[in-house]
C-alpha cells in the first residue's frame, strides 16, 4: 500500500481563503477588523523568519498586523509593559509572544500577563482550562491545524485509537484534548512509554511530536493508519552537497508512506497550517471579545 500524501499546504491556502471571507465579513456587518500583534526578542534566525512569516499572512488576509522587534537587552518588565499596552489597545486582539525568549527573561511570568481573551498562541492558564473543558476560546495552534487535516481525510473520528507521541504543553497535551474531544480513544506516549512501537501499532491515528528525526519507524504503523508529523528537524544532507541540511519530520516518512493509509509530508504536511490557525485564533478571539459567536468552521 501506498499513503495518500496528506497536502497541508493546500489546505491552509484554502483555510486562509475562508479567513479572509470571515475578516471582510466581520469588517462589513460589525465594523470589526481583526488585529494581530506579534512580539519577538532578540535575534534568532529562524524565530525572525517566522515571525515576519506571520506578520505578513496577517495583513494577507485583510487583517490589522502590528510587528514589534525588541533588541536581546530588552529588559522583563520593558517586555511586560509592552503587553499590557497591547493587552488595553482595541486595535489588537490577539497577541503572540515569539518563544523562545532570551534568558533574562521568564517565559512564565510573559504568558500570564497576556490577557486571555488576546491568548491567540492558547498559553494561558485560564485557555488551556477551556480547551480542556470544552469553552468556546482560541485553541493551539498546531494540534487545532492537525485536526483539521484528520477530519479532512477521515470525516469523524469517533471511536478511533489515536496515539500522541510527545507531551508537550506546545502540541502533545492540547492535541489530547481535542482528540478527546472528537470521541478518539487517545494514548499519549512519551519517552518513558515501554514498548513504544507495540503502543503506536495499536493506532488508527498516529500524531509524531517528538522533536527526534524519523524516530518512528515504518513497521511500528498499523496499515491504513493516518499519520500526522509534527517534527521538523534539520539534518545534514551530503547528497544535496557539502555543508547542506534538510528539514525531516519524527517519522520514516518512505517507510512510513509503505503501510499508512495517508501521512502528513515533511515540509508541507503541518507546518503550513500552524500560521493558518493562529489567524483562525484571531477571528476567534476578535468575535469573543465583541460578544459574537465565532465561526464554526474555525473552530474544533
Ligand atoms: N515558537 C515556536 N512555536 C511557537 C508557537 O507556536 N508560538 C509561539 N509564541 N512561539 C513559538
Amino acid at each position: 500500500m501506498t499513503a495518500r500524501i496528506i497536502d497541508g499546504k493546500t489546505y491552509a491556502e484554502g483555510l486562509r481563503a475562508r479567513i479572509a471571507g470571515h475578516v471582510a465579513r466581520l469588517q462589513r456587518e460589525h465594523g470589526i477588523t481583526p488585529g494581530l500583534a506579534v512580539v519577538i526578542v532578540g535575534e534568532d534566525p529562524a524565530s525572525k523568519v517566522y515571525v515576519s512569516n506571520k506578520a505578513r499572512q496577517t495583513a494577507e488576509v485583510g487583517m490589522f498586523s502590528e510587528k514589534h522587534e525588541l533588541p536581546a537587552d530588552t529588559s522583563e518588565a520593558e517586555l511586560l509593559e509592552l503587553i499590557e499596552r497591547l493587552n488595553k489597545n482595541d486595535k489588537v486582539h490577539g497577541i503572540l509572544v515569539q518563544l523562545p525568549l532570551p534568558g533574562h527573561i521568564d517565559p512564565n511570568k510573559v504568558i500570564n500577563v497576556i490577557s486571555p481573551d488576546k491568548d491567540v498562541d492558547c498559553f494561558t492558564p485560564a485557555s488551556v482550562g477551556k480547551l480542556t473543558i470544552g469553552l468556546p476560546g482560541p485553541v493551539s495552534c498546531t494540534p487545532l491545524g492537525c485536526l483539521m487535516l484528520l477530519r479532512d481525510q477521515l470525516g469523524s473520528l469517533s471511536g478511533l485509537n489515536a496515539v500522541i507521541v510527545g507531551r508537550s504543553n506546545l502540541v502533545g497535551k492540547p492535541m489530547a484534548q481535542l482528540l478527546l474531544r472528537e470521541n478518539c480513544t487517545v494514548t499519549i506516549a512519551h519517552s518513558r512509554t515501554r514498548d513504544l512501537p507495540d503502543v503506536v501499532r495499536r493506532a488508527d491515528i498516529v500524531v509524531a511530536a517528538v522533536g527526534r528525526p524519523r524516530m518512528i519507524k515504518g513497521d511500528w504503523i498499523k496499515p491504513g493508519a493516518t499519520v500526522i508529523d509534527v517534527g521538523i528537524n534539520r539534518v545534514p544532507a551530503p547528497e544535496k552537497g557539502e555543508g547542506k541540511t534538510r528539514l525531516v519530520g519524527d517519522v520514516d516518512f518512505d517507510a512510513a508512506a509503505q503501510v499508512a493509509g495517508a501521512i502528513t509530508p515533511v515540509p508541507g504536511g503541518v507546518g503550513p497550517m500552524t500560521i493558518a490557525c493562529l489567524l483562525a485564533n484571531t477571528i476567534t478571539t476578535a468575535s469573543l471579545i465583541n460578544g459574537l459567536t465565532p465561526p464554526k468552521d474555525l473552530t474544533p
